[in-house]
């Protein structure tokens, strides 16, 4: 009899600090549903990642709640791909109390996101989550043995860094965690803002002109494209001096499944008035099934409540062997567990 290789595990997490954006959705949501049959997946709510900066109860419940009807409505199957809420699997903080005893301060202090984050502020308005945070994520990712962490590249540092934590525990204890790699695509890992194509779009962005949510209607997702800034010249062509234009020939392409040269040639000579035009109705044509979905979804809440709870049992059962094993491995606990 002959048993099939156990399949890779792919773990992956979004913070439900605001709507997710098609920069969510380009890149990671979308690589995640598109892969989810060749692999053994796990996706989490990181809601104590999201502490941070939601502050207000009952806005972070309808967050989790509806961030975890978009990614369902986006089509994560939950028979393949659990989705559960990081707080719900209480190892993952544990976790991570331990992994800061092999976490440098000087590595948590070269985060870019950190640096990003908190440049120009005081101390005083600095939370101490902010620093902490990649060794949770560490702990998302170490707990289920992963092997894979599709991510956009934003997330890459954390990642290394997530390796780096692994190792260093391997060497201390012996061979406990599997070292992940992070699963960054070529196209759509770095999604930029509509309104200032330096900056990465971002969901807590407080202009709303610079990111397309998912649940924008078609209304809305014409404006926010009419209003997104263009390059001086009037050509469609992607090339580094013109970042606005390039980003949005990203996301007509990834939608309408061509490459940027592609793009280029299909609107040679016609200017940004044809273009936006054209993106707009794909993007309207795109996120048309995620709305309906949405609304089935909206429909029947508790649906979204059971399929939540069933992903996180089956984490659960995953995460309390990890952190006995873990814990053994430490020799905490008051049980002489040889
Ligand atoms: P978050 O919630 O900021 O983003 C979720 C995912 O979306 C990707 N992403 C983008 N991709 C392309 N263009 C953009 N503009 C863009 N904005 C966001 C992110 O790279 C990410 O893949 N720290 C993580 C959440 C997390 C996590 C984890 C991820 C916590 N634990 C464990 C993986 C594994 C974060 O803040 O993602």
């Amino acid at each position: 009899m002959s048993t099939s290789p156990r399949k890779p595990r792919v773990f992956s997490g979004m913070r439900p600090s605001g709507t997710a954006t098609i920069g969510n959705y380009l890149g990671a949501i979308r690589n995640w549903v598109a892969q989810q049959a060749e692999y053994d997946n796990l996706f989490c709510i990181v809601d104590l990642h999201a502490l941070d900066t939601l502050t207000d109860p009952n806005e972070m419940r309808d967050n989790i709640h509806g961030l975890a009807a978009t990614m369902f409505a986006a089509g994560l199957d939950p028979e393949i791909a659990p989705l559960f809420a990081q707080s719900d699997v209480p190892q993952h903080a544990e976790l991570t109390w331990t992994l800061s005893a092999v976490t440098q301060f000087g590595e948590l202090s070269r985060m870019t996101q950190f640096k990003d984050k908190t440049a120009g502020k005081s101390d005083a308005a600095i939370n101490s989550s902010m620093f902490f945070y990649p060794v949770l994520m560490a702990s998302d990712i170490l707990l289920y043995d992963s092997d894979l962490v599709p991510v956009g590249d934003d997330q890459r540092q954390h990642v290394e860094l997530t390796r780096d934590i692994a190792n260093r525990f391997n060497a201390r204890y012996g061979e406990t965690f599997v070292v992940p790699k992070a699963d960054i695509k070529e196209v759509g890992a770095r999604i930029m803002s509509l309104q200032e194509p330096t900056k990465k779009m971002s969901k807590t962005d407080p202009n709303v002109n610079s990111f397309i949510a998912l649940s924008d209607e078609s209304d809305v997702i014409k404006r926010k494209i009419k209003r997104a800034v263009t390059d001086s010249d009037a050509r469609v062509a992607a090339s580094p001096d013109k970042p606005a234009v390039s980003n949005l020939m990203q996301i007509y392409g990834i939608l309408a499944d061509m490459s940027l040269s592609e793009v280029e040639d299909h609107f040679a000579g016609k200017g940004y008035g044809p273009f936006k035009a054209e993106l707009t109705d794909l993007l309207v044509e795109s996120l048309a099934p995620i709305h309906e979905n949405l609304r089935m979804f909206a429909a029947n809440p508790d649906e979204v409540t059971r399929r939540l709870e069933d992903g996180a049992a089956k984490a659960r059962v995953l995460a309390e062997a990890k952190m006995s094993d873990v814990n053994r491995k430490t020799g905490v606990g008051g049980k002489l567990h040889r």
